[in-house]
């Protein structure tokens, strides 16, 4: 069974985009079978992950956007109403990673998100609508079928519209991507309000016999918060600096005295010996990833992730090379560790999963 895992964050930047990448890689590179989901118009994701290496921006920019198979010609059928069943997309394998693939982005999946807002508020009552809801679930379960996916990483956009709010309430699990400033924990607090609602609106959708009766049912899911991420904070001589140590705290309690009794409350925590056994505090942070600096440039250039990176792509000899490589083997780490956290974390059956 696929584990359906969204990063989500509302505000943008946060890199909710980097960490899919970086972090589905490294699932894929410990033997799971991984598909990264582009959900945001804006196709980053895609564009990280796709195609051949080439000078010619306006060419790669073409094959970003001109899959032939994506997320907007997959929910089509549904969308468009025609005749015939939604069926798995044709993911792309990810170059250099054997068990990564891609289910692409489009630009023109923003398109659908007025129309799925009516259905998600009006759907119990128009028999026309009743198909869209569970219509995003349906694609991702055939594809993660097809592909025999252990993981789907769901990196969405930066919006708190209908579509995040139906692929956060179709996933097993979500985790929070933050940055070490005053917007994260503006962000957090904001999620304490919004996911409330988010979560009796899929309670109720799953309850209506209208939508379980529908071609693509929409499912019963309880979304279970893996922790945070805090990104791109800087490091002088081993320590953060001061500003970005204060902001950290900050975010963590935001975390642990906001968002967590509401998820609490709202059955989306795990057991509380689950936490404990990954080693996870009660903040929920479950990694700290410092400013990739030079590194990222070079991975978005070479489609590779940071610790990923060869001495030809880093293009560098000796000292220079040597630093780098130092700092490689530490983003492989802190990825390798946040994976493994994952990995434990979500093996726990959701079934079993009651808020302790
Ligand atoms: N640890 C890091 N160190 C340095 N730069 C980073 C780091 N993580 C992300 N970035 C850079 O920060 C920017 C934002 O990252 P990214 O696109 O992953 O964020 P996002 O949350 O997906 O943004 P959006 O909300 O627009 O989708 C990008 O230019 C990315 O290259
Ligand atoms: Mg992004």
């Amino acid at each position: 069974m696929v584990q359906k895992i969204a990063l989500f964050n509302h505000k943008g930047g946060v890199s909710k985009t980097t960490t899919t990448f970086n972090l589905g890689w490294m699932l894929a590179s410990k033997g799971k079978r991984v598909i990264l989901v582009d959900s945001d118009p804006q196709c980053n994701l895609t564009g990280m992950a796709l195609g051949e290496e080439t000078e010619d921006d306006e060419a790669r920019i073409q094959e970003i956007y001109n899959t032939n198979s994506n997320i907007k010609t997959g929910l089509a059928p549904a969308f468009e109403s025609q005749p015939r069943a939604i069926e798995a997309v044709d993911c792309i394998p990810v170059k250099g990673r054997d068990g990564l693939f891609l289910l692409p982005g489009h630009v023109g999946f923003a398109e659908y998100e007025v129309t799925l807002g009516i259905a998600q508020e009006l759907s119990g009552s128009i028999q026309a609508l009743k198909n869209l809801p569970g219509s995003i679930n349906d694609l991702f379960e055939k594809t993660a079928a097809k592909f025999n996916a252990d993981y789907m990483l769901i990196d969405m956009s930066p919006s708190l519209g209908s579509i995040n709010q139906n692929l956060l309430m179709i996933s097993d699990f979500f985790l929070v991507p933050t940055t070490a400033d005053f917007f994260s924990v503006m962000a957090i607090d904001s999620l304490s309000k919004v996911l409330p609602r988010w979560h009796s609106w899929a309670k109720s959708a799953s309850s209506l016999q209208i939508l379980r009766e529908a071609n693509y049912p929409f499912p019963d899911v309880d979304p279970r918060f893996l922790g945070t991420i805090v990104q791109n904070y800087r490091i002088i001589r081993g320590k953060e600096t001061a500003a970005f140590q204060t902001w950290i705290k900050k975010i963590e309690e935001a975390v642990s005295n906001k968002l967590i009794p509401i998820l609490d409350q709202n059955n989306m925590l795990l057991p509380n010996q689950t936490y404990k056994g990954q080693g996870i505090q009660e903040h929920f942070s479950l990694a700290k990833i410092s400013n990739f600096n030079s590194l990222i440039a070079l991975s978005q250039e070479h489609r590779t992730p940071v610790y990923e990176l060869t001495p030809q792509q880093l293009g560098q000899t000796g000292i220079v090379l040597t630093n780098n490589q130092g700092k490689q083997e530490d983003f492989r780490k802190t990825f390798s560790d946040l994976a493994d956290k994952i990995i434990g974390l979500s093996s726990e059956s959701p079934v079993y999963a009651v808020s302790a």
